[in-house]
Parts: C-alpha cells; structure tokens; sequence
C-alpha cells in the first residue's frame, strides 16, 4: 500500500516538467530563483523541532526524486525552521524499536538517497543540526549556516552513536580529534566554530541564511549540468579513493567532458567574450 502511494507520487512528480506541486505532510516543496531553477525543501515539522520520522524522510526522498527528474532544476536547497534544521531521528519513534526490527528492515539506510543525488544539493542551516539532522546536513553538498547555528552528535547520551555516517562524515570534515570529543560527550559546535573547522562554507545572519543558499543554487544551476554533476562526482569520489585513484577518474571525467557540445561552448564563448548558453549536453 504504502509502496503503490510512493510509486504513484513519484511518476505523478516525474509527469510535471517543473517543480512538484504536491503537498506533503512534513515539508513544503517549491522552486527557487529568477528561473526558477533550483528546487527548495523545507522540512517542516516545526513543533518536534523538525525531528526525522521516517515519513518525512520517505518525503524529502520523493520531493529529492522529483528535482532530480526535472531538467530545468540545477541545484537544491534544503532547509529548516529558524529554531531547528532538524534535531535528530525521531527519539520516540525508535525508543521501542529491536535490535530484529532495525536490523532486518535496514533501519535508516534508505536516508543514503541523498548522497546518490546527481544535482548540487546545499544545506541552509539555521538553529540545531544534531544528531540525523546533522547528518543530513552533511550529506549535503555544501553547507551555509545562521549565525545561531549548533551542529552535534549527541546520539551518546541517548546510549546510542550516529547511524547515518555521522562518526565518518564528521572526521572527514573537522579531523579525527573535534570529531571524536563532539561523538564521544555529545557536545555541540558552534556556526562560527563549524566555519573555521571547514565543516560549514560560510555563516550568515539567521534571516538572510536561506536566501544566500537560494543565491548559490541559482549560480550553480547556471553553469553546465553536465560539468556540474561530473564536477560533484568527482569531489565527493575523493572521500573513497586514493589520490591516485582519484585522480585517474578526474582526468577520465575532464576527458569525456570533450565529447559534449558545452566544452565547445564554453570555451568558444569565453574566446568571444560572450556568455555561454549552456545545452547541458
Ligand atoms: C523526537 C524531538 C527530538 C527528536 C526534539 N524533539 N528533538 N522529538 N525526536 N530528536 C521534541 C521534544 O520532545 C519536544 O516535544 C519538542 O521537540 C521541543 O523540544 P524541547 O526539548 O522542548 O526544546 P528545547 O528545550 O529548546 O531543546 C532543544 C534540543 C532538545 C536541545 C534540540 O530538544 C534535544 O536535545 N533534542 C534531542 C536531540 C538529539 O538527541 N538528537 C539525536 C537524536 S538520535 P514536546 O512534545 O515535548 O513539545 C539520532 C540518531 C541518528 O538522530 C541516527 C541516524 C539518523
């Protein structure tokens, strides 16, 4: 039942060429920009500060799945209330969950959907990121945040640990040791500290935080979608592989990105002093 809902959803969201005008229960979906180029998803389940119940997740997934599938969207931004982007799972959804339950139904693993986005994705962060919330912002491309941010992985004082890659997210972003004291005693980090840590890009007053995101989205949703998606492939391929490897698939990418008509674009039209117009082939 549940899986023909989702079927019908996602093939009534591909049938529209622009943004998805479903409503949904925990978010509020829309397009951004003067083009209306970048996809916005603003979770919205503001009284449990935005806490990750796995119907709003399986929403987000949809509304994600609908971007993706809509060729006019360049770029995605997702975002919360000023108070919260999401302060973690839902606590009361798992408290009586087992150890069968969550193991056999792979409990959180479908939250991976977003990091097999094609299309840039940018968290617009504003009060708690923490526990899944932090996560997700982190399965993100690129994280802007309000000047009352907090990022955390708190999962320990629940008697648990990050189950959405938190543990390796995190290092990757901050170094082993400000990642180990904030998942080992929950504490939480600060905007300005997450920015000087490399954890966030750049941090902007609360009110103004989302639009700089919308601005970013609309830049990158600019530039070629082809080049874009190989560039993100590429950047994010550096978490898994050696430098080597890495760059073998680098140059393999830059390689092929010669067998599109926006290489001969771009560089003609930089040669002509025009701007390119992208055909995103
Ligand atoms: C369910 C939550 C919630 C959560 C907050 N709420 N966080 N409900 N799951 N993660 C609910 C509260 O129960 C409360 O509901 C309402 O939101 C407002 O929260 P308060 O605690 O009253 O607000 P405040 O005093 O301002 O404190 C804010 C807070 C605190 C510091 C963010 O709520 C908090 O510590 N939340 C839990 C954070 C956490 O531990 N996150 C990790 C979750 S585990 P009522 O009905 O009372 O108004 C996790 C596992 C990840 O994420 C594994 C992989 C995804």
């Amino acid at each position: 039942m549940l899986c023909q809902r989702l079927l019908t959803r996602v093939l009534q969201t591909r049938a529209f060429s622009t943004a998805p005008t479903l409503s949904y229960e925990y978010i509020i979906t829309e397009t951004k920009g003067e083009k209306n180029n970048v996809g916005f998803i603003k979770l919205n389940r503001f009284k449990a500060l935005n806490a990750l119940c796995s119907p709003l997740m399986t929403e987000v997934s949809e509304a994600l799945t609908g971007f993706e599938t809509d060729p006019k969207i360049g770029a995605v931004v997702i975002t919360g209330s000023d108070r919260a982007f999401a302060a973690g799972a839902d606590i009361g959804e798992m408290q009586n969950m087992e150890f069968p339950e969550v193991y056999t139904k792979q409990f959180l693993t479908k939250w991976s959907f977003l990091k097999q986005a094609r299309k840039p994705v940018i968290a617009a962060v504003n009060g708690f990121a923490l526990g899944g919330g932090c996560e997700v912002a982190m399965m993100c491309d690129i994280i802007y945040a309000g000047e009352k941010a907090f990022f955390g992985q708190p999962e320990i004082n629940l008697g648990v640990i990050p189950g959405a890659g938190g543990t390796q997210r995190l290092v990757r972003a901050i170094g082993k040791s400000k990642a180990m004291e904030m998942v080992l005693t929950g504490e939480k980090m600060s905007a300005q500290d997450a920015e000087k840590a490399g954890l966030v890009s750049k941090v902007f007053p609360v009110e103004e935080v989302v639009g700089e995101a919308i601005k970013l989205g609309e830049r990158i949703a600019g530039m070629s979608k082809v080049a874009a998606a190989m560039a993100k492939e590429c950047v994010n391929a550096a978490d898994n592989l050696s430098l080597d490897e890495g760059e073998r698939l680098e140059k393999r990418m830059f390689h092929s990105l010669f067998a599109c008509k926006d290489q001969k674009i771009g560089m003609t039209a930089f040669l002509e002093k025009k701007q390119p117009e992208w055909t995103d082939s």
